[in-house]
């Protein structure tokens, strides 16, 4: 078997409960308009906002970030933008990793120029191991290992984006 059970099932439901009710308490008495990345994070933002008691409206857009590494803003392409106007609501983008945090780095400076009255970063998985950009995050799921993870909308060559779990890869075991 090439994959190995990292976060199972139960544990990611457990935490995102407990993430939801922080962010149920901070955003008491607004609005909250949701930002999720597609596509790694489909699955968390779906579970996610199941858990929310506050009116939400809920986008999906689509960013990959272009840098090599070493500076601190890269290019980012917009391959699919949200249709609404962000300015002076309460935005929270859901994500589903910090990895280099380059993405996000750059994502967060294009949302805020577009003048929102707040926006907060929701993660599912943070791998400090890799970062190289700071990235601030408000709720974080799980901080993990330096491990190649798979499954709850993380893929491997576009696959196993649909397994309920978080597993760890070895694809030199994959037959
Ligand atoms: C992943 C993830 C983040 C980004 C994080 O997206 O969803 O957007 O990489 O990496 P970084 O912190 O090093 O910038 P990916 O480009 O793999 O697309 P996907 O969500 O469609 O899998």
């Amino acid at each position: 078997m090439a994959i190995d059970i990292y976060l199972s099932e139960e544990k990611i439901q457990n935490r995102i409960q407990e993430l939801a009710e922080k962010i149920n308490k901070d955003y008491a008495g607004k609005e909250l308009h949701i930002i999720g990345v597609l596509n790694g994070a489909f699955m968390f933002t779906a579970d996610l906002v199941r858990h929310l008691n506050m009116p939400v409206t809920l986008e999906f857009m689509s960013a990959s970030s272009y840098g090599d590494g070493t500076v601190s803003s890269g290019e980012l392409k917009i391959n699919l933008d949200i249709k609404s106007d962000i300015r002076d609501k309460h935005v929270l983008i859901v994500e589903d990793i910090v990895d280099t945090g380059l993405t996000l780095t750059v994502l967060r400076k294009n949302l805020m120029e577009r003048g929102p009255a707040s926006l907060k970063l929701a993660s599912f998985l943070f791998k400090p191991a890799r970062l190289e950009h700071k990235v601030e995050i408000d709720y974080l799921a799980f901080e993990i290992e330096d491990h190649f993870v798979i499954g709850y909308g993380l893929d491997y060559a576009g696959r196993y984006r649909e397994l309920p779990y978080v597993g760890i890869f070895h694809p030199e075991k994959e037959s």
